[in-house]
């Protein structure tokens, strides 16, 4: 019998452009229940703009977006953010409150007008800061940490919306590589415990050690999708990134290491 999949983002076909700049090209993509999905492709590609339609963040001029089988152009913002959270790529801060504000914010779905947060609200930020290894930091002020712990503070954020889609944009690419192995670790349990996970990336190894399917990205058009295996060959990321790799096989539990050489011979 044919199982049938379970999708929680569909997206049909969206175009968007910015004035005579065509930015996406027609991207139709499904995201799996349960499935962590890492969204590749060089600076300008298109990531951010194609995270961003998912999160209901930009409005795609063509092509519609459905969540959960509903039109995202058709929900209540409140709605939509109890189904989808969304990490957008280095956010500017323009306010100077204590971390614990900073996660709480992310439950205002939740928090019914003239309502202060509730205990629970409170026990929920705990346990997103805990998860990813900010809590020492609750009573310190947002400017006064440092770039990567504040990227960890705006994952707690997007943790305590509960959603069960969660968008990452460049979630790690501050981070150092223990923190970014634990970011990474916390998105892939995320995903085993039935959210989708949608995550750019541009550390092609850390993509491919970590992510269930990739999406290749190329002006503004997908140009591989599937399995780390799939989409991590030696012919596609010399087409995408113009770099000739060495790719080494079965590395990390059996995914592709993606080696770049130099242009030049040493
Ligand atoms: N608001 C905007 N107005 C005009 N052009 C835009 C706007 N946002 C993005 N672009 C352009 O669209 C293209 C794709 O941008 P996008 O931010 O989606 O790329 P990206 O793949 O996320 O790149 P990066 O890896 O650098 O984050 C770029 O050429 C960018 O200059
Ligand atoms: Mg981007």
């Amino acid at each position: 019998m044919r199982q049938v999949k379970e999708y929680s983002i569909e997206v049909r076909n969206i175009e968007v452009s910015f004035g005579d700049f065509n930015v996406l090209k027609g991207v139709s993509l499904e995201i799996e229940k349960g499935q962590f999905y890492g969204i590749l492709g060089p600076n300008g590609s298109g990531k951010t703009t194609l995270l961003k339609s998912m999160a209901k963040a930009l409005r795609p001029q063509s092509g519609a977006i459905f969540v959960d089988g509903e039109d995202i152009g058709r929900m209540r913002a409140r709605e939509f953010s109890k189904k989808v959270a969304c990490l957008y790529q280095s956010t500017a801060i323009t306010y100077d409150y204590p971390v614990m504000d900073v996660v709480l914010m992310g439950r205002y779905p939740y928090i019914k007008r003239f309502q202060t947060e509730s205990v629970k609200d409170r026990e929920i930020a705990k346990k997103a800061m805990i998860a990813s290894n900010v809590w020492h930091l609750k009573d310190r002020r947002i400017n006064e940490i440092s770039g990567g712990e504040r990227q960890r503070v705006f994952i707690a954020r997007a943790l305590v919306q509960e959603t069960d889609i969660v968008l990452l944009d460049e979630p790690i690419s501050h981070l150092d590589i223990q923190h970014q192995i634990e970011i990474l670790e916390l998105a892939g349990k995320m995903a085993k415990e039935g959210k989708s996970i949608v995550a750019v990336l541009h550390d092609l190894n850390f993509a491919s050690m970590y992510c269930d399917h990739l999406i290749m990205l190329k002006d503004g058009a997908i140009v591989a999708q599937g399995e780390p295996q799939k989409v991590l060959t030696e012919e596609i990321v010399k087409k995408v990134y113009g770099v000739k790799p060495f790719i080494i096989d079965g590395m990390n539990g059996n995914r592709p290491y993606v080696l770049p050489l130099k242009k030049q011979g040493a």
